[in-house]
């Protein structure tokens, strides 16, 4: 295979429709797959060392195989589209330019887990896109690739049917299970696990929860072979990934690339570089949620899950955040914080409070009026939100700012001294410029 192929994302021209699809290959993987028996679909999946590519970086043959194989209910595939995090965009290219190959792959995960119904949940506000995804639906229903038809299509014994659910525009209904009650049409509130959704998902039957690139990733497996696609990329996070790359970089965008490449690779010779030649202060590796890397960190750091879980970060959603050296780290932090407090879901008192105490304390800190303290106050509500919540959503507003503070500590100090109104009048050391500003002088 070549290096770096396009597995997901194809560079063909019309790829999203049915015949170009069709003409290049699409179906045929749900043609093999569909001949073999369940156990072996899950384990061509097991084997070729795919994990999701939704956040936690799960096995995905895995997960599928804690599908019960027989259930009195029906059973539920919820394909995650929701992807409302900052700095991930990945998935969207799917549903435009690869809508087919998320379809195909639908097929091959309902056929493993013995599925009639698969829902494709897509951000209700992502109107274009949903609409991308309904056309290849439509198309796929009207040349009897899903659906009834599909029995006579494939000539065999199974049918599924395929749904694209407009999602109720909010972080949260990313999160597994409050997807799952947006879908039943109540508040997207994440559920206490166990149980998983495996035992206990839709409408109370067993489901499984797979990314849009997991799924629509599926079908490239089938067509290339499970031991070509292990070969892919780094050991222990086979294949390519869809890395979005934001911020100061010459080419943002979204690339097809193996797991495991150069993050400097990544930012030099697929982005262009730095804008205006700049330096690289901080970055974080995918998506908003995950601990940040120091610019002087990054030298041979490669970008798959293993390599980055031995820094403290994790790959999450590739979604890449290069920041240059003008950044001020502070104000990032400042805002992150805020995307967290507006989208905690308010459920449990860690998550609710501290997001909102981290947003307070920081605007205090970048507005100049806080103090050192306020950095140690900041690390221990991180600590006491991480662990403690019904929902990683916790755990995704802590990481980030408990990460710049660890690694960018001089910055928020330097703001803290400089600009803090003067708290203690009577301090004997120092110039004042005025009763209330004490002047460092170094
Ligand atoms: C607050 C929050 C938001 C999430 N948003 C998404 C999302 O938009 N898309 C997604 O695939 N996973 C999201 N996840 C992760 C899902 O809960 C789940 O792990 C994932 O969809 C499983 O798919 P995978 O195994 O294919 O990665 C989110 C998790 C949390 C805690
Ligand atoms: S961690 Fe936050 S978002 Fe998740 S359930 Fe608790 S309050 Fe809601």
């Amino acid at each position: 295979m070549t290096k770096n192929p396009k597995l997901v994302l194809p560079e063909i021209e019309n790829y999203h429709s049915y015949s170009v699809y069709t003409a290049n290959g699409g179906y045929n993987a749900a043609r093999k797959a569909l001949k073999q028996t369940q156990d072996e679909v899950i384990n061509e999946v097991k084997a070729s060392g795919l994990r999701g590519r939704g956040g936690a970086c799960f096995p995905t043959g895995l997960k599928w195989s804690f599908m019960p194989k027989v259930s009195e209910k029906p059973k539920y595939l919820a394909i995650n589209g929701d992807e409302s995090e900052p700095g991930s965009f990945k998935d969207r290219q799917i549903f435009e330019f690869n809508p087919h190959g998320l379809i195909e792959g639908a097929l091959i995960a309902g056929y493993a887990m013995g599925i009639k119904a698969a829902y494709i949940y897509i951000r209700g506000e992502y109107h274009k896109w949903v609409n991308c995804m309904q056309d290849a639906v439509d198309e796929a229903y009207a040349a009897g690739v899903v659906g009834e038809k599909m029995k006579a299509t494939f000539g065999i014994d199974f049918a599924m049917d395929i749904y694209v659910h407009k999602g109720a525009g909010a972080y949260i209904c990313g999160e597994e299970t409050s997807l799952m009650n947006s879908m039943e049409g109540d508040r997207a509130y994440p559920r206490f696990k166990p149980p998983f959704p495996a035992q206990v998902g839709l409408w109370g039957c067993p489901t499984t929860v797979n990314n849009v690139e997991t799924i629509a990733t599926v079908p490239a497996i089938f067509n290339v072979g499970a031991s070509e696609y292990a070969k892919l990329g780094a050991q222990g996070h086979a294949g390519t990934l869809l890395y979005g790359v934001s911020g100061h970089v010459n080419r943002p965008g979204v690339y097809e690339l193996e797991t495991g490449i150069l993050l400097t690779d990544l930012i030099q010779d697929v982005c262009g570089g730095v804008k205006n030649n700049k330096r690289i202060k901080a970055i974080i590796p995918g998506g908003s949620s995950m601990p940040p890397l120091r610019g002087d960190e990054i030298e041979g750091i490669k970008m798959d899950e293993e390599s980055l879980k031995k820094l403290g970060t994790h790959i999450g959603t590739a979604g890449v955040m290069v920041m240059d050296e003008d950044t001020d780290i502070v104000k990032v932090t400042l805002r992150i914080a805020h995307f967290y407090h507006h989208e905690s879901c308010g459920q449990c008192t860690p998550c609710r409070e501290g997001c909102g105490w981290m947003e307070k304390v920081l605007k205090r800190i970048n507005k100049g009026d806080g103090t050192s303290q306020d950095l140690d106050l900041l690390l221990s509500v991180c600590d006491n939100i991480e662990g403690n919540t019904i929902c990683a959503l916790g755990d995704a507003a802590a990481w980030p700012i408990r990460g710049f503070i660890l690694k960018f500590r001089d910055e928020f100090e330097a703001k803290v001294k400089k600009n803090r109104s003067f708290q203690a009048l009577n301090v004997v050391h120092g110039r004042r410029e005025s009763a209330k500003t004490l002047v460092f002088e170094n």
